[in-house]
């Protein structure tokens, strides 16, 4: 029987399509997929950071795993993402948490075969961690869809917004070439993928390092010529780099979905200059203005930070009327999370949890009302859907997604899973819409 390996991948879009690689290099060793724990040999947690919710999660389920290690001591569990980038987090694991077997990193997924054998054959703790910034695009991939994947087409991030520890996991920013970002989408092609979701953490600044240099609407614009590709998305962008050539690509090239997800952060210029994000209220109100205005039916979504060190009442204003201003189709909300490394961290007017938690309420009952009006102005409609799937709560209902990342669900049969079809929208809540299938 083959040995079975269960993937735990916490955080963003960049490390699930990381796991996406690990599970390619455990399936060519022979282990098999399985989701149960308790019937792995071999378990990874894929890490994030970002918040501490995140990593407490994390040492929470490793600690719940010691038990499962004692009876089953042949197993393997291995630790990486971008938590074992950072030292401390590294230190407890390797402290606190001594039945972990493998420690690696973000940058030397590759490598996971050889530590494997290493640790089986000297038995010992095997940590492995790179340092130097490499642009891994070898490593080959096993996706968890069959027509809707991810590309990645840049690491790390030089933006050093000073609340933010991901410069710090992911290192400078490198750009894969246009080349090789175009082979891995015609080859996603021929195999049938309709979607494809670019990745980078600030995608609108991709290509700043290559030589020659490349945009990143000039990559769309590849992209978009490639045959049998439907849907291009692409996330992060960064308002400071939000160029009008951007605007004009969302609104020129076909495939381009009309959605974009543009984090404002902040709704107040006092608070995003002390978070060094470049840019001011009225800079991205003018985005969003322009944005609205070429690109007819275009959605919205986009992260918020709430309580960063010294938000005033005032200042938390300022984001309730951006949010109601701009008026999102969806969008993140987060209680701001000292991390510990970051310029933020070490700010001295860090707000109480209890204001936080208030102000967080009031965004998130303000937001969700948006989010409501706005599915409804969806009804009666017929949107372009691609089927992802069968809902987990009822195998008669199908969803999908429209061009502008809606979730949709319908009435349908499985062979319409991975198709394009149109549906009418007859309902909705402030989080997905119901339709019928025309
Ligand atoms: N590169 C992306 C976002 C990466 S992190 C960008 O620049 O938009 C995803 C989101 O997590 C951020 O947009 C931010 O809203 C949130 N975030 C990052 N650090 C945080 C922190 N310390 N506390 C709370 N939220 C944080
Ligand atoms: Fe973090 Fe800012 Fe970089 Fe986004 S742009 S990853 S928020 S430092
Ligand atoms: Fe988290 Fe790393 Fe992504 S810190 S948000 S998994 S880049």
């Amino acid at each position: 029987m083959n040995k079975k390996y269960t993937i735990i991948t916490y955080g963003c879009q960049m490390n699930h399509h990381d796991s996406e690689k690990i599970s390619y290099l455990l399936e060519n060793l022979g282990y098999e997929k399985e989701n149960d724990i308790e019937k792995s040999d071999f378990i990874i947690y894929n890490t994030c950071l970002v918040r501490e919710n995140a990593e407490l999660k994390v040492y929470g389920q490793l600690g719940a795993l010691k038990n499962l290690k004692r009876k089953k001591p042949e197993m393997i569990i291995a630790v990486c993402g971008c938590m074992m980038q950072t030292g401390d987090a590294r230190a407890t694991i390797i402290s606190k948490y001594k039945h972990v077997d493998i420690i690696f990193g973000t940058k030397n997924i590759s490598r996971l075969p050889s530590l494997i054998s290493r640790h089986r054959s000297t038995g010992e703790v095997i940590v492995d961690i790179e340092e130097e910034d490499i642009l891994d695009d070898d490593t080959p991939i096993n996706r968890e869809h069959p027509f809707i994947a991810y590309v990645n087409i840049m690491t790390g991030c030089n933006n050093y917004c000073t609340f933010c520890i991901v410069p710090y996991a992911r290192g400078k920013e490198i750009s894969r070439t246009p080349e090789s970002i175009i082979n891995e989408i015609k080859e996603l092609a021929n195999k049938g993928y309709k979607e494809i979701t670019l990745l980078g953490q600030n995608v609108n600044s991709y290509g700043k390092t290559l030589r020659p240099k490349v945009s990143f609407p000039e990559l769309l614009k590849m992209v978009n010529e490639v045959e049998g590709i439907e849907r291009i998305r692409f996330l992060t962008s960064h308002p400071k780099d939000c160029s009008d050539e951007l605007i004009e690509a969302i609104a020129n090239l076909d495939k381009v979905c009309e959605n974009i997800h543009l984090p404002f952060q902040s709704g107040s210029n006092r608070i995003l200059k002390d978070m060094h994000r470049v840019y001011t209220r009225e800079h991205y109100l003018g985005l969003i203005r322009k944005l609205k205005e070429k690109v007819p039916n275009i959605t919205l979504s986009t992260d918020i930070i709430v309580g960063f060190p010294g938000e005033t009442e005032e200042d938390f204003n300022d984001t309730l009327s951006l949010v109601e201003n701009v008026e999102y189709d969806q969008g993140f909300t987060f209680l701001y999370s000292i991390r510990k490394g970051t310029k933020a961290a070490e700010m001295n007017n860090q707000i109480p949890h209890d204001i936080k938690q208030e102000r967080f309420q009031r965004l998130i009952d303000t937001m969700y009302d948006i989010f409501y009006k706005k599915n409804k102005e969806c009804v009666g409609k017929t949107y372009e859907v691609l089927v992802e799937g069968i809902s987990k709560n009822n195998s008669e209902i199908l969803t999908g997604r429209t061009r502008g990342y809606k979730l949709v669900h319908f009435k349908g049969g499985k062979r319409n899973i991975g198709q394009l079809v149109n549906v009418k929208i007859t309902g909705h809540n402030s989080f997905a819409l119901e339709g019928e299938l025309v």
